[in-house]
């Protein structure tokens, strides 16, 4: 495994892969790294001959620089962990070598962008496609992984892609889990071992709010998720939207379409952390 820092370096580096006609995966992460990554960079080095993994944490996607602040930084434990799951190279720049230059690019993909996440952090979609997009500029994959568990980025992505035209598989990959259901995120590491228990019940609450969505309304269900969360004194229920799972669209019953996700967001703890999840009642 290589680490790089610069774009020459990288792109050298993946000039001799693409002379010799090989296949590329990328895995854009910034750092952090869990068993959820893993298995992110795990899928592409069986899909691809050479996986690269970006670590940079994203500055233009963070509206909350405080959060920013807290975001942990582990580049030395995330290329052990990298090395182990068999990426290729590791692309670790600084924001100089990714913004040499502040990005006046404005992304703009309503209604996946303008909800939901979107709403409560002004900015931060438009970042992720900067970065996105300079990243799939800088590697040209064939493939790029990315986590459902973010599952609007997904869909945002997946829209930049069409827009821009770059000739790639978006490749979505399942949530992994804690013992308990709370979804891994480097987040986490930010809660007491208290604080983690307790966000096992916004995934408990969202699987039960399945067997509810056989019986009740799409507004019942919304309104039992929340209450259900809100009555745990340590959790705040942020937003939970039942969506259609393509336009992020919300949805007013179960019979408006066959893609149905419900998308959560909750702040845990005294910190507090915002935790996000979602579940698919159809689809
Ligand atoms: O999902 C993330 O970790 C980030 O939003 C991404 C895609 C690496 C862009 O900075």
């Amino acid at each position: 495994m290589k680490l790089v820092s610069t774009i020459a370096d990288l792109q050298a580096g993946l000039s001799q892969v693409r002379a010799e006609g090989k296949s590329v995966g990328l895995v854009p992460t910034m750092g952090a790294l869990h068993e959820g990554h893993a298995s992110l960079v795990r899928r592409s080095v069986e899909e691809n001959d050479v996986t690269v993994v970006s670590v940079f944490l994203n500055p233009t996607q963070f509206n909350d620089k405080n959060d920013l602040a807290k975001y942990p930084r582990t580049l030395e434990a995330d290329c052990a962990l990298l090395e182990a799951c068999g990426a290729t190279f590791v692309f670790a720049p600084s924001v100089e070598e990714i913004y040499p230059e502040p990005d006046t690019r404005h992304f703009s993909y309503p209604p996946t962008d303008s909800v939901m996440e979107g709403a409560f952090r002004p900015g931060h979609f438009n970042g992720v496609c900067q970065i996105v997009s300079k990243l799939f500029m800088m590697t040209n994959p064939d493939r790029a992984y990315f986590g459902e568990k973010d599952f609007q980025q997904i869909a945002v992505i997946r829209r930049m892609v069409e827009d821009l035209g770059f000739p790639l598989e978006i490749v979505p990959c399942p949530v992994i889990r804690e013992e308990g259901g709370l979804a891994m995120s480097s987040r986490n590491t930010l809660l007491t071992p208290e604080e983690r228990e307790i966000a096992n019940h916004i995934y408990q609450t969202l699987k039960e709010s399945k067997v509810w969505a056989e019986k009740c309304s799409v507004q019942a269900v919304h309104d039992k998720v929340v209450e259900t969360i809100d009555r745990v004194p340590e959790l705040n229920v942020q937003y939970f939207s039942i969506v259609d799972g393509k336009s992020l669209a919300d949805v007013a019953s179960w019979d408006e379409s066959d893609d149905i996700v419900g998308c959560i967001t909750v702040f845990c703890g005294s910190q507090p952390i915002r935790l996000i999840d979602h579940i698919r009642y159809k689809g």
